[in-house]
């Protein structure tokens, strides 16, 4: 069990893209399609044991230790300040961190800018940067009705296709970051476990460069 290597994996879609470049890379195998709530599942072969966990959480079993490697999003990075070493951009699960805004959205600058969003710090020092007071309103999800029904004066939010904040009546304001997905690695494991951590980085490096 000792040598296993376990592998913070985000559940849903970007799991899915994950495990399919592992296999195109030819690090491990595994289907987690009909594994039910299994939340743990080995490649006995590859010596891996991979962990399903929420998007979101990935980063934190990475950081603390509890996986090895992982995968999130940057978006995930920036909002937690992960202190893990980030190895690779895997290229997929792009999408970009944006405000947004009704349409007749005028900005006044004599009072702070109300905004709704999941990504409360990343908020917080995109509009420091640019010397906006703001009243952050922290929500779970669902961030797109506020501005409409007045709860706030704009979002900050992921954008991937546009047409959640489409069919919400709201336009882009202006793009903060760009977001992908990366590979990235407890600082600890890193240093102990290091040549097995840099031969997936090199095989997932070369598979995500031929996507
Ligand atoms: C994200 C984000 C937007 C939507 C954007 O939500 O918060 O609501 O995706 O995607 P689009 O530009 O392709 O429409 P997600 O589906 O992750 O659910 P959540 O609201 O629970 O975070």
């Amino acid at each position: 069990m000792e040598d296993y290597l376990s592998v913070a994996l985000p559940k849903g879609r970007l799991g899915e893209k994950v495990l399919a470049l592992f296999r195109k890379a030819g690090i491990a195998d595994i289907d987690i399609a009909n594994v039910g709530r299994k939340l743990c599942i080995e490649d006995e072969a590859a010596k891996l044991r991979f962990i399903l966990v929420k998007p979101y959480d990935s980063a934190v079993f990475v950081e603390r230790g509890a996986a090895d490697i992982g995968v999130c999003g940057y978006d995930v990075l920036v909002e937690q300040h992960s202190d893990v070493y980030e190895l690779l951009d895997l290229g997929f699960g792009k999408c970009a961190m944006c405000v947004a805004a009704p349409k007749d959205f005028k900005d006044e600058p004599a009072r702070p800018l109300r905004v709704a969003t999941k990504y409360a710090c990343a908020a917080e020092e995109f509009f420091a940067s640019k010397g906006r007071d703001i009243d952050i309103i922290k929500l779970n999800g669902s961030i797109e009705p506020a501005p409409i029904l007045g709860l706030s004066d704009v979002i900050f939010d992921i954008v991937e296709t546009g047409s959640t904040l489409k069919e919400n009546h709201l336009e882009v304001v202006e793009k903060a970051f760009d977001i992908s997905a990366r590979f990235i690695a407890n600082k600890s494991s890193y240093n102990f476990k290091n040549a097995e951590i840099m031969r997936i980085t090199k095989l997932l490096a070369e598979a995500a460069t031929e996507i």
